[in-house]
Formats: C-alpha cells, sequence, structure tokens
C-alpha cells in the first residue's frame, strides 16, 4: 500500500498546497546538514497550520524543531504578533532551523530554544509567559507523557496539543509493544484535564498517526 500512500499524498499536495521553494530549500538544508528526514509530510504539516488558523492560535509551543519544517508551517499560522516557541536539544539542529527561519521570514515570530525538553519547559513555566493556544509535541517518544503533562500546565483551558508518532504501524495497540507508543495515549485517557483522540495517518510517513487533545 505504501506506493499509494505516498501517490495519494503526492496528490493532495499537487492539487492543495502552493508550490513553493522556502520548504523545498527547508528540507534540502537540512538533508544537506545529515540531519534525519523525519519531519512531518507535507499534509500533516498544513494540517497543523489549518488546525492554528482555525483556532486562532497566537501562541504556539513545539517540542522537537529538527530544521523547523513543521515550525515554518505553524509560524505562518500566527498573526503578527504571535509566537512559536520551539525546543530542540541537538545544537546541529538547532542552527540549520534557525537559518531555515530567517530565510522563510518569520525568525521574528520564532523563539528557539536550544536545550532537552524537560530542562527548557521548567524554565518557560518559570517565565509566566502568557499560556499557549496549541502544542505540538514530536521529539523524544520516551518522554511524551512528561512533555503533554508540561503542555497542558502551559496551556489556556480549551487549548489543542497535537503530539506525533503514537500509532507507529500499528504498536499502540500491541500489548507487548515496548515502543512507548501507548503510554502517552494511556496518559491522555488518565489526565481529567485533558479530552483526547487518536486520527490514525497513511502516507510519506507510513502508518502512523497524531493524538489531538483539547485542555478543559
Ligand atoms: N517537528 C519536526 C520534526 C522533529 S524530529 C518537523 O516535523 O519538522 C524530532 C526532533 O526532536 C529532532 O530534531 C531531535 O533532535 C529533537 N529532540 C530529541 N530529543 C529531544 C529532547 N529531549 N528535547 C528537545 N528536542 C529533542
Ligand atoms: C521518526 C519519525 C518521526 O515523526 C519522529 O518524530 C521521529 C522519528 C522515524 O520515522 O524514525
Ligand atoms: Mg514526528
Amino acid at each position: 500500500m505504501t506506493d499509494a500512500w505516498d501517490a495519494v499524498d503526492e496528490f493532495v499536495e499537487g492539487v492543495l498546497h502552493d508550490e513553493d521553494p522556502i520548504l523545498t530549500d527547508a528540507v534540502a538544508a537540512g538533508r544537506q546538514a545529515g540531519l534525519p528526514e523525519i519531519q512531518v509530510s507535507a499534509p500533516q504539516a498544513k494540517l497543523l497550520h489549518l488546525l492554528a488558523r482555525a483556532i486562532g492560535a497566537k501562541r504556539v509551543l513545539e517540542v522537537g524543531t529538527l530544521a523547523g519544517y513543521s515550525g515554518i508551517w505553524l509560524a505562518r499560522a500566527l498573526p503578527v504578533h504571535g509566537r512559536l516557541v520551539t525546543i530542540e536539544v541537538d545544537e546541529r539542529h538547532a542552527e540549520v532551523a534557525r537559518a531555515n527561519f530567517a530565510s522563510a521570514g518569520v525568525d521574528e515570530r520564532v523563539d528557539l530554544r536550544l536545550g532537552a525538553g524537560l530542562d527548557v519547559l521548567p524554565q518557560i513555566a518559570a517565565e509566566d509567559l502568557d499560556p499557549f493556544d496549541l502544542s505540538f509535541i514530536d521529539a523524544d517518544k520516551p518522554n511524551n507523557a512528561a512533555y503533554l503533562e508540561w503542555a497542558v500546565r502551559l496551556s489556556r483551558p480549551g487549548a489543542l496539543i497535537v503530539l506525533d508518532n503514537v500509532v507507529q504501524g500499528g504498536a499502540v495497540a500491541d500489548p507487548t509493544d515496548q515502543s512507548g507508543a501507548a503510554a502517552a495515549v494511556r496518559w491522555l485517557g488518565q489526565d481529567p484535564g485533558v479530552d483526547a483522540t487518536v486520527i490514525q495517518t497513511v502516507g510519506a510517513k507510513g502508518y502512523d498517526g497524531f493524538a489531538l487533545a483539547v485542555v478543559q
């Protein structure tokens, strides 16, 4: 099925996305710098962008910047004085992302924090910033439950949290699975502070999915 999945992603991109050399170049810059090509697919990136616009997000949190591909899409959904705070642990990734945000002309709206998510999130909490309207969690998977907990704490009521890679080829439903995919979903099910679901996705990223949670 993967050929069909790729073909549909390409069709969607061809029909519904504007041609955009900035995004193509951002991905190419990551590739040239030897970064892993594990950014969200184009339709997934546009979904994040449309969700941000649909809820009128002004403040967005991202954990896991990579080369800034999803970050550019999210930053472009923001109004002029909007803000994307994005956290990246790897200095090389952050360097490529910083250049990509500048090329995309969104650098004034992007606050890139270099450091491990679990070090930076408490710092952000201590800064007492306005709460986030949308969070996208896409970093080291074993910390997903901890990231969700921080995202809930840093969100306004009604905010949306999106978590990547929760299906992992179906591993989430396998009781013997060790990937930890199920742990984050179970956390969402047990936390009374969120109402959540999982949407399975196929496409250029194989068979995976997003968890979507609204903060109560
Ligand atoms: N959201 C990006 C892809 C992120 S890939 C996009 O779709 O374009 C995952 C990123 O998380 C990698 O860049 C990796 O270096 C980063 N990462 C891994 N562990 C992390 C941690 N503990 N804290 C912050 N970032 C981390
Ligand atoms: C992979 C995919 C991801 O979306 C991610 O965040 C990390 C790793 C992967 O395919 O290995
Ligand atoms: Mg991911």
